[in-house]
């Protein structure tokens, strides 16, 4: 499938997955624009993809300054007037890594549980119905919501899954809220060209997924792309990871 003259849009796309993730659209001939809170970094970054011929631009971007909502919002529709791919990438994780076995569910900050779902669901959802108006526009609009395996409930509720002493509390509900938002967007979108999905990029390892994590980064930006570049007879409202759907 040619996809010139798509344009793309991804959070976080700085360094770790959301980089990764640009370089594969990138290098199918996508127009990348790469969301990064500090200018310097992201024109790092966009220079680095340049280097191997791919149409990079970097955007000054915050998740939690709806300014920054607004400017993308403008900048896409004054030069492109349309967006074919959003990725929804930027996320934090602010509990401690050393979770395995430490459930500290009863102690967790409110300051943790908000400022963790500010980032990784509610200004995510803000961004998403800013630029819908031009994801419409797109002829086959594509959301790729970045959750984690860790947001499946009926995993961590199955005492021989393999993430059940893995409860971050405030990192994995924003991303099962998020997962919520995936199935409900779909649903409304379900008549339209567009396409709504969670993606678990797999245990990777960058600065959030640290060195003990089995997937190298070259890797980890796979599901992402896979849906970003669905075909018509794709699916949409799903949770996926490298092509298999994960319960939720
Ligand atoms: N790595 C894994 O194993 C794994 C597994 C499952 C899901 N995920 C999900 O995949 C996504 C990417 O993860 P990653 O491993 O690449 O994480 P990472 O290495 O920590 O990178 C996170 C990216 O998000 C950006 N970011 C953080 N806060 C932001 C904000 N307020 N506004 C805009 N950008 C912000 C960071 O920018 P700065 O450089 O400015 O901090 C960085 O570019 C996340 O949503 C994560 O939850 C990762």
């Amino acid at each position: 499938m040619n996809e010139e003259g798509k344009v793309a849009f991804i959070t976080g796309a700085n360094r770790g997955l959301g980089f990764e993730t640009a370089r594969e659209l990138g290098e199918k001939g996508i127009t990348v624009i790469l969301g990064s809170r500090d200018k310097a970094k992201g024109e790092a970054a966009a220079e680095k993809l340049k280097a191997k011929g791919i149409t990079a631009i970097a955007f000054p971007f915050d998740i939690n300054q709806f300014s920054d909502h607004q400017a993308i919002y403008k900048y896409i529709e004054t030069h492109f007037g349309k967006l074919d791919i959003l990725v929804n990438n930027a996320g934090i994780w602010l509990e401690s890594k050393d979770i395995h076995g430490a459930n500290q569910t009863s102690a967790i900050s409110q300051e943790v549980l908000r400022k963790t779902f500010d980032a990784n669901f509610f200004n995510l959802v803000a961004l998403t119905q800013t630029l819908l108006p031009l994801l419409k526009k797109a002829s086959a609009g594509r959301i790729v919501n970045l959750s984690s395996i860790l947001g499946s409930l009926t995993l961590h509720s199955d005492p021989s899954s393999p993430i059940y002493d893995f409860k971050a509390f405030a990192y994995n509900a924003s991303k099962t809220a998020l997962n919520a938002f995936t199935v409900h967007l779909a649903h409304e979108l379900k008549g339209t060209k567009i396409k709504v999905n969670s993606a678990h990029p797999g245990w990777v390892k960058t600065d959030m997924g640290g060195e003990a994590a089995p997937m190298e980064v070259s890797e980890g930006g796979k599901t992402s792309a896979q849906l970003a570049l669905l075909l018509e007879n794709g699916p949409t409202g799903q949770f996926i990871h490298l092509g298999e759907a994960l319960p939720w």
